[in-house]
């Protein structure tokens, strides 16, 4: 509906309208240009821009930036066009024009994209969100959460809302709290995920869930990473991951189709074996190669002997081919990437340059013919290339750490580009150790074991893998989940295995486990982040460009000035007291 008192059309429809048809707009004095006599406004509405035209400067000269007006005219063909803007072929000759609204001038201009610091953006985030460029994200935003709720809706899933005021979800961050005041010294805690509440729903026999769930986690933040966020949450009944995994491609393709974009032909699933292995990482970015190659048996009889002293003791020797590097990473750039490494363990990095007369680099002197024949080989290096050794005691800090550089080098030399890619990361381990080496969740506690590894539970629980997923968009993670345990037994031997006591199994998810006893049948879901999805669809830089009001790195809102204190009858109420 766009026939009102103040409008007849929206800017946006002016692109295709026929000339000569009569108007009237309504919106924000977007630019005003006084050309001698003659005043240009340039009118916004959140469809598009249009030039306006006074023929006399009259009340026009008086308008001002972000002033709300509604006008009404004459579509006309611009005399002086201008092809590089949309509707710069046409123009509105104004013959009635209301002032509705004055405005203050604003903190910083609406119409043009120069820097401003990010806190006043934020305090006066309605005003940023006027630009075009912001509203598109907001569109783009609606447009995806209609497309998936259509086609959840198609394949038999129904939206259900759980509970916001709940208890304590097991994700792994710290908890938002929320105080009781009719239950003194008792909170509530926002829910991290709705997780125990979709198993909960299938034991309900609901079958197909889902829900577009806010979700509050206090955990350090990052550009990817708000403490409140949206998640698209879905569970089903009666399926495996195969079935999980082939629904939610389906979805992605619909959602990548709506968003304009070219959905890539094959999304590949690996392990996470595998991707630690190939990439250093679980969340590998597949739009450039430089795979990790494994380089213990080249290295087992050297005469460098720090190489043979860490494969002897089973440790991990690892390298990556750069094509071209001999020519970009210079002395000072292999320096700032060893500094980056040097944070998670490691001393040193040998580097290698293929050039004609053979290997070069420090450490070559040391080996033989065999093994730098053999390295080049396995390697598939040629002249111009560079290769990148890390040898660590530790298989996860080696790999992780040439994971890091393999991607720090990508970006330096501009290989983070081209067709997205999307892959499956499957078969995580099911426990990683703690900081006492203990087991402890790589998921949630009730991520179900790998059917293959479920005898080992007891013996060696660190080696069970589990059937948890992840969907990894260009190296960001935007996505995950698991097929769940559905057995009561099960779940309380990992709980066991967790070292929760029985009394805090009851405390926590007493609830949940009582359910399990009900008749629970076979079920699995995931969750999409749909921030970062729509971050990353918008191509924006940071999570807060596709949130509406989002907090800043410090976990608050410069708009609202939240968090806040409260006075003492609020405390009062809620028994509580401040320390300080
Ligand atoms: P998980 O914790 O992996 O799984 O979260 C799923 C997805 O949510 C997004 N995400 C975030 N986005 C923005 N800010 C954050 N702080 C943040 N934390 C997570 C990520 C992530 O992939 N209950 C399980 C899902 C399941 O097993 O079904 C869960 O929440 O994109």
């Amino acid at each position: 509906m766009t026939h009102s008192k103040y409008r007849t059309h929206w800017i946006g429809d002016l692109e295709t309208l026929a000339l000569e048809s009569d108007v009237t707009l309504a919106g924000w004095v977007h630019r005003v240009r006084d050309l001698g006599g003659i005043t240009f406004v340039e009118l916004r509405d959140r469809s598009g821009i249009i030039q306006l035209v006074f023929d006399s400067a009259g009340d026009a000269a008086a308008l001002r930036n972000e002033w709300v007006i509604t006008v009404s005219g004459t579509l006309r063909e611009r005399e002086m066009k201008n092809p590089s803007i949309r509707m710069g072929d046409r123009e509105v000759v104004v013959s009635t024009l209301q002032l509705i609204s004055t405005s203050e001038t604003p903190v910083f201009p609406i119409s043009d994209d120069g820097h401003v610091d990010e806190n006043l953006r934020l305090k006066y985030r309605y005003l940023e969100l006027r630009k075009p460029a912001q509203f598109a994200r907001f569109e783009l935003r609606h447009r995806v959460a209609q497309c998936i709720r259509r086609c959840l809706d198609r394949h038999g899933f129904i939206e259900v809302e759980t509970p916001i005021l709940t208890k304590s979800t097991p994700e792994g961050a710290r908890d938002y709290l929320v105080p009781s005041r009719v239950n003194p010294g008792e909170f509530f805690a926002l829910p991290q995920s709705p997780q125990l509440f979709k198993q909960l729903l299938m034991v309900s026999g609901f079958e197909r869930y889902f829900q577009i769930a806010k979700c509050f986690r206090d955990e350090d933040l990052r550009a990817d990473r708000q403490p409140e966020f949206t998640q698209l949450d879905l569970e089903m009944s009666f399926v495996t991951q195969s079935d999980v995994i082939g629904l939610v491609t389906e979805l992605l393709r619909e959602v990548f189709t709506v968003a304009g974009r070219q959905f890539p032909n094959e999304i590949p699933t690996i392990t996470y074996a595998e991707s630690m292995d190939k990439y250093g990482c679980d969340r590998p970015d597949l739009r450039f190669g430089m795979e990790l190659v494994n380089l213990e048996s080249v290295f087992g009889a050297s005469g460098f002997k720090v190489f043979a002293d860490i494969v002897a003791g089973g440790g991990t020797i690892s390298g990556i081919l750069v094509p071209g590097g001999a020519n970009v990473l210079s002395r000072k750039v292999q320096d700032e990437l060893l500094a980056s490494v040097a944070p998670m363990g490691i001393r040193g990095l040998s580097w290698f340059h293929v050039t004609p007369e053979g290997l070069t680099g420090p450490a070559v002197k040391f080996l033989s013919d065999a093994e730098t024949n053999e390295l080049i080989k396995i390697t598939h290096a040629s002249i111009g290339d560079t290769l990148v050794v890390i040898a660590h005691p530790q298989y996860r800090t080696a790999k992780e750490a040439l994971g890091k550089i393999r991607l720090e080098i990508a970006r330096r030399m501009n290989w983070v580009s081209g067709p997205d890619r999307l892959v499956w990361v499957v078969d995580f381990p099911l426990f990683e150790p703690g900081p006492d080496g203990e087991p402890s969740a790589v998921h949630h506690p009730f991520t179900a074991p790998h059917p293959d590894d479920v005898d080992r539970l007891k013996a060696d629980p660190l080696s069970v893998r589990s059937v948890a997923y992840d969907i990894v968009w260009n190296g960001t993670e935007i996505g995950g989940g698991s097929i769940r345990i559905s057995d009561s037994e099960l779940q309380h031997t990992i709980f066991e295995l967790l070292k929760l006591s029985d009394s805090d199994i009851n405390a926590k998810f007493g609830f949940f486990v009582d359910a399990l006893t009900f008749g629970a049948p076979p079920h699995g879901g995931l969750a999409i982040g749909l921030d970062r999805l729509i971050m990353m669809l918008a191509d924006a830089a940071s999570i807060r460009d596709v949130i509406a009001f989002p907090k800043t790195t410090t976990a608050s809102c410069p708009l609202t000035d939240a968090p806040s204190r409260v006075d003492d009858t609020q405390l009062n109420e809620l028994h509580i007291q401040c320390l300080k």
